[in-house]
């Protein structure tokens, strides 16, 4: 054994929870392209193999664990406080009837679900990603303590707190606020479980079934915001998740209203630059497919010099935030300055800055996307960008 001074231990101020969350944030963006590419890959399969046939069904499979290690990061960035989304003036009950189609497909038929929206609702301004992680995993949760069927409940008003209510919870300023009611009528907990469930890493499932991160984001996510998180549950009856989230005093903003079918491209020239060749080559894919002329390349240095050739051939660059050499941002100031009017899309992963929405005077639209994107967001976000 060393001599006691040179033992080594974490400086006392850093938790199991944020060395997670470094390490999280460390691999994240490599992660995430991983990530990115097998679930793009997966959607080319399936476009190529008979609907219904054994291949079809794995290849879903495929997506789905995918996907499912997309949640993960993500929710180990929340809890790492380093993800950071747009603020979003929005109406909760919307993002409740929006996850229609997640519950569906999720939850499964044997779970009713029942909605008591209330219609006054005050507008939240959050980033209202991370309030749906908040639904989706209160839900599953749900799902999970009711194998045999039951009734999940969302349920939302307003509620105006005074200092009495607010006092028990640090961070919380009395106010108005948005009140959130997620319920089921599955097992329940007992005293014990309940009083351990928000801790991260806490779980009574089995390995590979649940990993215990669930309740400790949903509370990460609702006290960041000042918000207040109770829980009571029976065991045999089932619990209850009440949730407050500060009411904000703007109206929402017009909902935007997803395009069934993605928008399709019409001949405009693309500039890719992403360093990584497995993403460069899915975005050139996705890209292609739709109708868009591509041109790509590795990286910054590459792209001035395409620009530098025919800088009027191009109406959208599409950078990687990250990059050896120059960054995106770097350079999207400088293809701007190239081409007047460019518009601009960022690609960027949960552990990367947040590229400036501002490049100067001569740029275009300039916009963010998160990684991983599938196809449908890309060309979305894409035409968004270049109009109508
Ligand atoms: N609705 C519920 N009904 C009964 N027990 C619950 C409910 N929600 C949470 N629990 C208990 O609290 C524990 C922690 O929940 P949490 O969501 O944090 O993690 P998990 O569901 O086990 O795993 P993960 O959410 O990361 O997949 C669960 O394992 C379960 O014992
Ligand atoms: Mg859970």
């Amino acid at each position: 054994m060393p001599p006691e001074d040179e033992r080594r231990s974490p400086p006392p101020d850093e938790s199991p929870l944020q060395v997670i969350g470094q390490l999280a944030g460390g691999i994240a963006h490599d992660f995430n392209n991983i990530l990115g590419v097998i679930i793009n890959y997966a959607r080319f399969a399936q476009g190529s193999v008979p609907p219904g046939s054994p291949a079809a069904a794995d290849i879903e499979e495929i997506k789905r664990a995918a996907e499912r290690g997309v949640g993960l990061v993500r929710q180990l960035m929340i809890l790492a406080r380093r993800e950071s989304g747009a603020t979003v003036v929005f109406d909760l009950n919307e993002l409740i009837t929006g996850l229609d189609g997640f519950l569906r497909s999720t939850i499964g038929e044997h779970i009713t679900v029942e909605r008591r929206l209330d219609p006054g609702l005050w507008p939240l301004a959050e980033d209202p990603a991370r309030i749906e992680q908040v639904l989706i995993n209160l839900a599953v949760n749900a799902r999970d303590a009711m194998p045999a069927g039951g009734t999940l409940t969302f349920e939302t008003g307003n509620a105006e707190l005074g200092p009495a209510e607010t006092a028990a919870y640090p961070g919380a300023e009395p106010g108005r606020f948005v009140r959130l009611l997620v319920s089921d009528t599955g097992v329940g907990m007992d005293s014990e479980v309940a009083a351990r469930a928000f801790e991260p890493m806490f779980t009574t499932k089995a390995a590979g079934q649940g990993t215990g991160l669930g309740l400790a984001t949903v509370y990460t996510i609702v006290t960041q915001v000042g918000g207040l998180v109770d829980l009571s549950s029976q065991p045999g009856r089932g619990t209850s998740v009440e949730i407050h989230l500060p009411a904000s005093r703007s109206a929402p903003a017009v909902p935007t209203r997803p395009t069934r079918a993605a928008p399709a491209g019409r001949g405009e020239a693309v500039l890719i630059a992403e360093d990584d060749e497995a993403v460069r080559r899915v975005a050139e894919r996705i890209l292609e497919t739709a109708g868009y002329r591509i041109s790509s390349c590795p990286g910054g240095v590459e792209a001035l010099e395409l620009l530098d050739d025919r800088a009027n051939g191009f109406d959208l660059l599409l950078a990687d935030v990250v990059m050896p050499g120059m960054r995106g941002d770097d350079l999207a100031r400088r293809a701007v300055a190239m081409r007047p009017g460019l518009h601009v899309l960022f690609m960027s992963g949960y552990s990367d800055d947040t590229p400036p929405s501002d490049l100067g005077p001569t740029a275009g639209r300039v916009a963010f996307i998160d990684k991983p994107f599938d196809a449908g967001a890309l060309l979305e976000r894409l035409r968004e960008l270049l109009g109508g």
